[in-house]
């Protein structure tokens, strides 16, 4: 069958999706990326705020107006909207032949098999596949990457027991769990086998992985054993909470050449208060603690953060409480979102829900401060030598764009380099830096 796979929502849905990938290709199935040729599309979506629980919608609908006219064959809504809303999707979108949960995406073979059938039977056996949502799927079928082949996420663990007050997310993806480290270093040399030169660990919250497996936190360890695998340059780790990052972590940063000195480190706030109703478990004086502990550890840390602005309550005062700690902390990267109420958390119920316009506000003003501290520490950067893995070639220019240590991908700046020499994704090119913008550096090959 000609598929086509539309993955929305973060990089551990992606990973999701890649696996899902991978269980196609091994049936047999190919991928097509137009949907005039698909005869089934998948979409795997996402639910975290409002927008992405529209982007999803959409693309639903979109592709259920395909299967009126009769071309596709079958349409798969898996994912986190389809986790939250099953009922509601099969419902009011008749279009949609099955909707697979959160942890039920190892069963998408069978899924169009079943729907493909001639027995009704087995078509309303595959309509809806929800198993527990704290089951935690782990294939051996190896995942298709789709992020350029020259770095990859490794899910490290499902699930999240933290129960902030304003995420929904627990309730789609169950309570946290490791995944076995033996299985993660399995699939980290497949990726290296394939090719792939910067692992990206990701999860919920990667701070606590093997807590529930192990007995202990055990991201160190972890980390040492794949800096072990040949073929891995670069190893970054996304969403750590501050209160959970420990000595030996810092340690192993420290000594591991191949661990990037970035952290992303989201606080959501720094007002007591606030960070007290979001239910989160650290205050501004430990923030500021974890914070200086890192950067005396390793002085070239670069700590991206994300925060939330007009949180329900949210003052004028806490507001500016947390722009004075962003401009102490000066954080190397950062993101800010509008708060957005989601039904089913506690959050949602608070009193005093700031206005729209006035989240919209604090956000930009946060993002307007971000903008001057991340342009005098780009200007720091000129005239320094830094490492770029290259991604790519800026169109009908002698010129490539990259990322150094500093920058995640999508989430990060990029790194423009100039050069005649011909260079490839994955290819790390030393780079004198010349220039600097609000997110992005620009520089020449060595
Ligand atoms: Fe969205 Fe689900 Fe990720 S809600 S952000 S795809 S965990």
């Amino acid at each position: 069958m000609n598929i086509l796979f539309i993955s929305l929502g973060c990089d551990k849905n992606l990973v999701d999706s890649e696996v899902m990938l991978g269980i196609l290709a091994k049936d047999g199935h190919q991928m097509v990326d137009d949907e005039t040729m698909a005869d089934v599309i998948i979409i795997n979506t996402c639910c975290f705020i409002h927008d992405a629980k529209e982007e999803s919608i959409q693309n639903i609908l979109e592709m259920a107006e395909l299967k009126k006219t009769g071309r596709l064959k079958a349409l798969i809504v898996t994912g986190c909207l389809a986790q939250r809303y099953k009922e509601e999707i099969i419902q009011e979108i008749p279009e949609v032949d099955a909707v697979l949960g959160t942890t039920s995406y190892e069963e998408i073979a069978h899924v169009i098999d079943g729907i493909l059938s001639d027995s009704p039977m087995e078509r309303g056996d595959v309509r809806l596949i929800m198993k527990d949502v704290d089951y935690l799927p782990v294939t051996d079928t190896h995942r298709m990457v789709t992020t350029g082949g020259h770095f990859a996420y490794l899910k490290i663990a499902e699930g999240c027991d933290k129960h902030c007050t304003y995420c929904i997310i627990p309730k789609l993806r169950g309570n946290y769990r490791s995944v076995p480290m033996e299985k993660l270093l399995d699939q980290a040399r497949y990726l290296a086998e394939q090719g792939v030169k910067e692992l990206i660990l990701v999860a919920q919250e990667t701070t606590v992985y093997g807590v529930d497996l192990y007995g202990e936190k055990s991201l160190h360890k972890l980390l040492k054993e794949l800096c072990k695998i040949p073929g891995i340059a670069w190893i970054r780790v996304l969403y750590c909470y501050p209160e959970e990052i420990y000595p030996e972590l810092i340690q192993v940063m420290k000594e591991e050449s191949k661990i990037c000195h970035y952290l992303d480190l989201p606080i959501q706030h720094a007002s007591d208060a606030i960070l007290k109703r979001m239910g989160r478990k650290t205050n501004r004086e430990m923030l500021e603690e974890k914070i200086a502990a890192l950067r005396a550890a390793i002085p070239d840390i670069a700590i991206r953060t994300t925060l939330i602005c007009g949180f329900p309550g949210e003052t004028p005062k806490q507001h500016e409480e947390l722009m004075e700690f962003i401009n102490e902390t000066e954080f190397d990267r950062l993101g800010a979102f509008t708060y957005s109420p989601e039904e089913n958390t506690p959050a949602a119920t608070f009193d005093n829900q700031v206005d729209e316009s006035v989240k919209e506000d604090w956000q930009a003003d946060v993002m307007e401060l971000q903008e001057e501290i991340i342009l005098d520490k780009n200007e720091t950067m000129v005239g320094q030598e830094i490492l770029v893995m290259i991604e790519g070639k800026v169109a009908d220019e002698n010129a490539y764009v990259g990322r150094s240590y500093r920058d995640a991908p999508d989430i990060d700046g990029l790194v423009f380099v100039n050069t005649d020499t011909e260079l490839v994704s994955g290819d790390f090119a030393k780079v004198h830096i010349t220039g600097a913008y609000e997110y992005d550096l620009i520089g020449e090959l060595i």
